[in-house]
């Protein structure tokens, strides 16, 4: 019987890097998981941590080490956290991502060179923000296979807006469906035409869970938007959100679940739209990207999507992509 092995490399172990090491360990993912980071102390003291409690039982003896590229060379999952991240800054409401598009274009340059030394088969996931400018540069620049290479995208925003709605009408996330699209920045919006909780649609909510108050759907739309702000300032990073929105991805990746999720990839058509990457629902299995899928939209919503897209669109131009 040949050994379940599954081997995950993660680049960058930073506050988001380190903490994806973690979740990956913890859900028993990987038999292998190799951190690579640019200051090697760092990798090796990550994975030299997180080795001791594999001595734990509710861990898999997960062999976790630090190493260089080379270990892409057999990598099933390569989730890459590296460069810097919006920093906290309690005097402005919405921080941008793509102001990060100049210092991480050369990031990503280096850092998807270095991997396409060794593998074109890994399924590659990016966290690096802005992250739709820079799964747009990974996919379109670099030779590698386009649906094996995607971004965890509004997956977090999904995740946060689906946690703000379950608290309003007092029942589990799991139990809203529900979809942030777009950039995974200020412009994502909420397909309130898509929200869904056991099956009942955003107009007949109220009837069924009697809310405290009525939903304001502008007011939700930026507090999903900010509540990553929000966490920044409160405690000067963000990481476990994204970490497990990663590792969720990287499952459905390892185990071909064929789960849809709304991760970031270059759309070909979709909305009349190609050339920007953007996030919609997107059916992820051991591919990567199965197929992206244009759900239906309110025309509300399709001009939000265009209005993400003319956002992106501008910061891919303005580093010269
Ligand atoms: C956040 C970072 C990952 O939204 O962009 O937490």
């Amino acid at each position: 019987m040949g050994s379940i092995r599954s081997k995950l490399v993660v680049v960058g172990v930073g506050h988001v890097g380190s903490q994806v090491l973690n979740c990956a360990a913890s859900l028993k993912l990987f038999s292998e998981i190799v951190a690579i980071d640019k200051i090697e102390s760092k990798a090796k003291g990550e994975a030299l941590d997180i080795s001791h409690f594999t001595s734990s039982d509710y861990i898999n003896n997960v062999n976790i080490r630090s190493g260089g590229y080379e270990e892409c060379k057999d990598a099933d999952i390569i989730i890459i956290s590296a460069g810097p991240s919006i920093m906290p800054n309690k005097d402005i409401k919405k921080l941008d991502r793509l102001a990060l598009a100049s210092q991480n274009v050369p990031v990503m340059k280096e850092i998807i060179s270095s991997i396409t030394k060794y593998t074109k088969d890994a399924v590659i996931i990016i966290i690096t923000n802005p992250l739709d400018v820079m799964v747009y540069y990974a996919q379109n620049f670099f030779g590698y296979s386009k649906n094996k290479i995607f971004g965890t995208g509004t997956s977090l925003d999904s995740a946060r807006f689906k946690r703000i709605i379950a608290d309003k009408y007092n029942v589990d996330p799991k139990s809203v469906q529900g979809y942030m699209m777009g950039e995974h920045g200020n412009s994502a919006f909420p397909a309130w035409s898509l929200l869904r909780i056991a099956g009942i649609s955003y107009d007949d909510l109220d009837k069924y869970f009697n809310p405290k108050e009525h939903l304001d759907c502008d007011n939700v739309a930026s507090e999903v938007v900010e509540v990553a702000y929000s966490v920044l300032n409160m405690k000067g990073y963000t990481n476990s959100g994204i970490a497990m929105a990663a590792c969720r991805l990287a499952e459905a990746v390892l185990l071909n679940e064929r789960t849809i999720l709304p991760v970031s990839s270059t759309l070909e058509g979709e909305y009349g739209l190609r050339d920007v990457a953007l996030s919609i629902p997107t059916i992820i299995g051991k591919n990567g990207i199965e197929k992206r899928i244009q759900v239906p939209l309110s025309d509300d919503e399709i001009n939000k999507l265009k209005e993400s897209a003319e956002s992106v669109l501008k910061t891919i131009k303005s580093v010269g992509l």
